[in-house]
């Protein structure tokens, strides 16, 4: 019998993939480069289904169904071309190529295209739920062309996550597009983790709640409208008590978060994109800056001013903290969507934001009851100018509007940063703005390099003679 689908790259991820398609019927050929990880699948998970247990990757290819299908899920980079380059080597015309990493978009265009030229079809696909989301049902976006789908799409369908009947998984768009989403995704995710950490922290020292306390008011959260995975495991880490010390887990860790770079590539490409994510571009720099420990070892002490008020209603505070985070994710997920309509038209790649949300609905990191709105606002107005106008959006921050300024306010009275609360609120303030302060940068632009300026009363670009008699003229 021959696998309608090979896996290669046998670490959890790979390992739970292979084993989630064996769990839904399909017969899985297994590669890896130390056959070590083969065997060991095979003996622990062997009985719950169908695997074919190959050394080689000529045998591995040989295992496999026409069109072949070989998922690859190995660390992006190096790793990635270089089995790509071996199972080119070893495969036929019409055989299909997966990608499941975490690979960067213009790796998996070159991919893409380099794969087309020997016949091949090459398919990057983001693949989000972590270990546990692979084993029992991720969020899958596959890029690539077009006719890979029809041979693909069942298949992934399958053993992605299902919401409503509906499959986590679609064909998003061509070459690199896939991977584009995903790691815009990874960036939302890290927005949302870091709103997260501000509503914590406030809790902590504005109302000096303990972790366990803060859990709570998490788990009562995730019954509302912020009902989220991320939510509900942010309850479940402030539960936790470190068995060594009997503290509070999260007392114990260090406060210095890394990152594997998914969050960095989405700010790096919005940068080129000219597209402001603030949101996201603020998580990225407060882990950063939380790496940063010899310089924050140097600055603690640094005064701190005296304006502290804290809030004396715990329950009208708690109410305020969930508004901010509300509105600000609402932010965050606006400009992740800005960034995924700027990358389409830069592409030319046509990816529908409706269908992103809803294959988010479930299976992935920020998978939460949000994404049900978020794919409502697109169903009604497909060419929505930006998320925040959608009415249920645009209600729901009227309704969060003076809450989110009071944490700011009192964030910033109290010295507790809130870098991702302030700038969302910034970034929608600038947003609904009349005018902005930009007119000003025009005209010093003028000034200093004659740049010119538009008016706002006529056509064209002008110049003052600015070191001369300060008269206009048109440039
Ligand atoms: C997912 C996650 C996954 C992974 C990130 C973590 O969607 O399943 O995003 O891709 O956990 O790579 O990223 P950092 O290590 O950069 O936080």
């Amino acid at each position: 019998e021959l696998a309608q689908i090979g896996v290669t790259g046998l670490a959890v991820m790979g390992s739970n993939i292979a084993r989630n398609f064996a769990n839904h019927g399909h017969t899985v050929a297994l590669h890896n480069r130390s056959v070590a990880k083969t065997d060991a699948l095979i003996s622990e998970h062997g009985s719950e289904g169908t695997f074919i247990r190959t050394e080689t990757i000529e045998e591995f290819v040989a295992a496999l169904a026409k069109p072949r299908r070989v998922l690859i899920m190995v660390k992006a980079g190096d790793p990635t071309d270089a089995v790509i380059e071996e199972l080119a080597g070893a495969m036929e015309e019409g055989d299909i190529i997966i990608d499941g990493g975490n690979a960067l978009y213009t790796d998996t265009i070159r991919r893409e295209a380099a794969m087309k030229e020997r016949g091949l079809l090459f398919v990057g696909a983001g693949i989000s739920g972590g270990e546990e989301g692979a084993l029992n049902g991720p969020s899958i976006m596959p890029g690539g062309p077009a006719e890979s789908y029809k041979a693909l799409g069942p298949l992934l369908e399958s053993i992605a996550a299902q919401v409503d009947g509906t499959p986590c998984c679609t064909h998003i768009g061509p070459d690199g597009s896939g991977h584009f989403v995903k790691m815009v995704h990874n960036g939302i995710e890290y927005a949302d983790m870091q709103l997260i950490g501000e509503a914590y922290n406030l809790f902590r020292d504005a109302l000096g709640y303990t972790p366990a306390q803060v859990a709570d008011v998490f788990t009562e959260w995730n019954d509302g409208d912020l009902e989220s995975y991320l939510v509900e495991i942010t309850a479940e880490v402030l539960r936790q008590v470190d068995a060594k010390t009997g503290q509070p887990l999260v007392d114990v860790i260090v406060d210095a978060a890394e990152q594997k770079g998914t969050g960095r590539w989405t700010v790096k490409a919005a940068l080129d994109l000219g597209v402001p994510v603030t949101g996201i571009a603020e998580a990225v720099f407060a882990r950063a800056l939380s790496g940063s420990r010899a310089q924050r070892k140097a600055a603690v002490g640094l005064a701190s001013g005296s304006l502290a008020d804290k809030p004396t209603d715990a329950e009208q505070f708690t109410h305020d903290i969930s508004r901010a985070l509300y509105a600000s994710k609402i932010v965050a997920y606006a400009q992740g969507f800005d960034q995924i309509a700027a990358g389409s038209a830069e592409y030319d790649w046509n990816l529908h934001p409706g269908d992103l949300a809803t294959i988010w609905r479930g299976g992935c990191i920020i998978r939460a009851r949000f994404l049900d709105r978020i794919k409502d606002a697109y169903e009604d107005n497909a060419e929505l100018p930006s998320l925040i106008l959608a009415p249920y959006f645009r209600d729901a921050i009227e309704n969060a509007i003076d809450s989110w300024r009071r944490v700011v306010i009192t964030a910033a009275s109290l010295g507790i940063p809130v870098p991702a609360f302030a700038s969302s609120l910034s970034y929608y303030d600038a947003l609904r703005a009349e005018r902005l302060p930009a007119a000003l940068t025009q005209g010093q632009r003028d000034f200093f390099g004659a740049h010119t300026y538009e008016r706002t009363d006529s056509e064209g670009k002008f110049h003052t003679l600015w070191s001369g008699d300060r008269s206009e003229v048109e440039a």
